[in-house]
């Protein structure tokens, strides 16, 4: 027994996994309460990729149906599935940017975790990014040979319709379906650009489009867009809004925060309200039954404007809950009542505040209408930020 007991094989070191083949492809899947889809996922894409080196990475915003769990769970068993667990966050765009710079694979991919998208498309849309003939590879919706049938949302197809043409104007690129979750690009495209994207709301694609300077050469791919598997669509309500939000974000956005803009938005269309209200309260509930009865006249105007201006926080509580903080939306009997008391108090205080500076800038001999402006503006920082912090802070 006195022979070499282990002889170094040349690059033995460098080869400690089993299939050393180097990693090529990152398959990034954002999820929200998927958790049923998670493992069925995995076994679809395994089965659809043999012979490329892939890893999945699931994007899970601390889903309250466990996701995050279950894909830990399958990680265990297979290393080559990963999970990126966000706590306190939300968006589509932004954890796809997210789970597309955590991987070291030089191609990446993003796609639905519900079974809406095939991931039989990806091997060639791998091919057409790797051969160089194309910068990005995509799968379509509206292409020719695509179908949305099995969609059974005929709505959606057309609220996409409009939205594509708007989409196609802003990135210069004509494609069929801009607004797709499901595409492939190099690793290195998507970095060198990630830090100028808006990871606003769900439309990651054309963000990707509008925001690479050079035109980008893009391989359509006919998708059979298919019915979720399981769970329900999180794009419900506000997809159209979330994408008019995403291009204000894009062009004003580093200028006035958009929450901010959404924010003070609605405020003045809550001015409006006010006005309507008071008129309605004037004209229809009061009316001549009060103006002959005893009411005085300020009486009578000070109650209306009191509901007016009660009416009008509440609808701008209830609008500020569904758009500007749809992500931290309230929801429920008793939050929705404690948010909306959260609200007054803090709209009371941005009212001070707004009466108060623009009397000190009067004081100080400020233009009336200057000494109002800063008043409104100074008003609105102070209920935004108390708004934020209190009413849909957690
Ligand atoms: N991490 C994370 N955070 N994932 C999310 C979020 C979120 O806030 N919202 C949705 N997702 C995940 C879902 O779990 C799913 O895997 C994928 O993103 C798509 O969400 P769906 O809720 O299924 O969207 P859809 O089917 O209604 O919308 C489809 O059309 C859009 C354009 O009209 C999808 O194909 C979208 O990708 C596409 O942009
Ligand atoms: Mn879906």
């Amino acid at each position: 027994n006195t022979g070499p007991q282990s002889v170094e094989t040349p690059g033995a070191d460098s080869a400690p996994v089993a299939d050393a083949r180097p990693l090529e492809l990152a398959i990034v899947l954002p999820t929200y309460n998927e958790r049923r889809n998670v493992a069925t996922m995995v076994e679809r894409i395994d089965r659809e990729l043999k012979g490329i080196a892939w890893e999945v990475i699931f994007v899970d915003d601390n889903s309250p149906d466990g996701t995050s769990d279950e894909a830990r769970h399958i990680s265990l068993r297979d290393p080559r599935v990963r999970c990126i667990q966000r706590i306190g966050r939300r968006g589509l765009a932004s954890a796809a940017i997210e789970g597309m710079c955590s991987t070291a694979a030089p191609f990446v991919a993003v796609m639905d975790a519900d079974h809406q998208h095939d991931p039989a498309l990806l091997v060639g849309m791998l091919e057409a990014v790797r051969s160089g003939d194309y910068d990005l590879a995509y799968a379509s919706r509206f292409a020719e040979g695509a179908s949305t049938e099995a969609w059974g949302r005929p709505d959606r197809v057309k609220a996409s319709g409009i939205a594509n043409r708007i989409a196609n104007k802003v990135t210069g690129v004509e494609l069929t379906d801009p607004m797709s979750g499901f595409f492939l690009l190099p690793a290195e495209t998507l970095r060198a650009d990630a830090h100028r994207l808006s990871g606003v709301g769900f439309k990651i694609l054309l963000d990707i489009l509008a925001t690479v300077d050079r035109p980008l050469r893009v391989k359509e791919f006919p998708l059979n867009f298919a019915a979720r598997a399981e769970g329900e669509s999180k794009l419900d309500q506000t997809v159209v809004f979330e994408f008019l939000v995403g291009l204000y974000d894009k062009w004003l956005g580093r200028i006035i925060p958009t929450r901010f803009a959404l924010f003070g938005t609605v405020g003045a269309l809550g001015v409006i309200v006010q006005f309507a209200a008071l008129w309605v309260m004037l004209h229809l509930v009061f009316g001549e039954r009060f103006v002959y009865g005893n009411w005085s006249e300020n009486a009578l105007f000070n109650t209306a404007n009191t509901v007016a201006a009660i009416v009008a926080m509440t609808f701008n509580f209830v609008l500020n809950n569904e758009l500007t903080y749809s992500d931290k939306r309230l929801r429920g009997f008793g939050p929705l009542l404690r948010g909306w008391a959260q609200f007054t108090v803090a709209c009371s205080l941005g009212l001070l505040t707004n009466v108060g500076s623009a009397a000190v800038l009067k004081a100080m001999g400020f233009h009336d209408f200057v000494a109002v402006l800063v008043g409104i503006v100074l008003g609105a920082v102070w209920n935004f930020a108390l708004s934020s912090k209190f009413v849909w802070g957690k």
